[in-house]
């Protein structure tokens, strides 16, 4: 295994050079590559080299920066050009609105520039770099303040139910460092809750103990890469199938321990792909259900205020969609069949040992497959958005406002 890293993303300011890290690989294999055009950006985004709402965003935009760096030579190459370029990188993948926001903002800074010159000129490529950095240090300094704007609301919330001793999370896919600029949003605050509230540590009665992150079927980013962030901080955590959460949470409730913790879930916290005007949050297929199963152990049948269950979504502002008013329109990427009738990785033996990659079959072939990326969990079934702003997002009157 090579030299583990959490940094997805490595732009270089001095040469205005860009690599990222290949997330196929992982966990298995630590390889960087160099994206030089808006093309090798399309290609590693669609293909998930890249991934996570606010990453591929950040990329999109330091690759047209290194586009138009390396073609600044070319005297003819004109803004209307570069915005065909940039349309055409954002079909890249169209559910996570952090990428059509930023090449939006990146395409009204090239529309100011038209006014005074039609060519894309050195003067543009400072104005987009400017942008690019200012995204990508913005996204990490974000993600810190979300961070902690999640261990204040997780504070208060359990101050509010009297809870007491230690308490697990449950979440989806990957939102940490690798899905972001660094510190991640759902997994951010994960982190964040690991290092402020630790048994002992100030004058709460209660403490984290442990992660439960999902395998998150079918491209399985909680078992490569949330379990490969996880253990490289450290933090305690037991991985899980998707269909194993209400086993999980009936068992912890009824004090029965799995593996070494009998902490119950009082939090599911998930990320967002887009958060729309209403509330109503699209983000890795599965997290309906658990907003559903959470509302299940929230109902009437259990009335144990201390086991109440609260669905957090965690996005920086950037993953907000302030055009649309409910999720109803929310345009769902579908992936080819292959991702859910096939396994691909490394063969292992039986010491460990990491092999050539395979791509190995676990259905029968040419079988119809339907494998939406994303659902939509209405805002109905959201405890608290949260935010780089505070206070939380959190429902008046049933709603919210955002
Ligand atoms: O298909 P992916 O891996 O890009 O999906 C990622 C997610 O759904 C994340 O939860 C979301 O992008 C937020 S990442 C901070």
């Amino acid at each position: 295994m090579s030299q583990k890293t959490l940094e997805a993303i490595v732009f270089s300011k001095h040469d205005n050079t860009l690599k990222i890290l290949d997330q196929l690989l992982l966990p298995y294999n630590t390889h960087y590559i160099t994206i030089e055009s808006i093309d090798d950006a399309f290609n590693a985004i669609k293909s998930m080299q890249v991934r996570g709402a606010p990453a591929i965003a950040i990329v999109g935009a330091f690759a047209i920066t290194v586009d138009i760096w390396r073609n600044l030579s070319n005297s003819k190459r004109t803004i209307a050009d570069l915005m065909e370029r940039i349309d055409y990188l954002e079909t890249s993948r169209p559910t996570a609105v952090n990428l059509s926001n930023a090449l939006n903002d990146i395409k009204h800074l090239l529309r100011n520039r038209y006014e005074i010159n039609d060519v894309v000129d050195a003067t543009t490529f400072e104005a987009v770099k400017e942008y690019s950095v200012g995204l990508h240090e913005g996204d990490l300094s974000n993600n810190y303040t979300l961070g902690d704007n999640g261990v204040k609301y997780i504070t208060e919330t359990l101050k509010k139910q009297s809870f007491k001793g230690p308490f697990s999370i449950v979440t989806v896919c990957n939102t940490g460092s690798l899905a972001t600029a660094g510190h991640g949003t759902a997994l951010g605050i994960i982190r964040s809750v690991h290092s402020q509230l630790k048994k002992g540590k100030g004058e709460n009665d209660f403490w984290f103990e442990h992660a439960y992150p999902l395998e998150t079927r079918p491209y399985n980013q909680g078992a490569r890469l949330t379990a490969y962030e996880l253990a490289y901080e450290k933090i305690p955590f037991t991985l899980i199938c998707d269909n194993m959460v209400t086993s999980l949470i009936s068992s912890l409730n009824k004090n029965r321990s799995i593996k070494d913790s009998s902490a119950p879930v009082k939090f599911i916290i998930v990320g967002a792909d887009r958060v729309v005007k209403n509330g109503d949050s699209a983000n890795k297929i599965g997290t309906f259900q658990l907003a559903a199963i959470a509302n299940y152990f929230n109902s009437s049948v259990f009335s144990e205020e201390s086991q109440k269950i609260s669905f957090i979504v965690a996005a920086p502002t950037t993953t907000i969609d302030y055009k649309s008013a409910s999720g109803d329109n929310i345009v769902i990427e579908e992936r080819p069949s292959r991702e859910l009738t096939t396994l691909e990785g490394p063969l292992l033996d039986k010491d460990g040992n990491v092999g050539k990659k395979k791509v190995v079959g676990i259905a029968p072939p040419g079988i119809q497959v339907w494998n939406p990326a994303f659902d939509v969990t209405p805002h109905e079934l959201i405890d608290a958005i949260v935010t780089e702003k505070y206070p939380v997002y959190q429902k008046n009157d049933g709603e919210f406002l955002l």
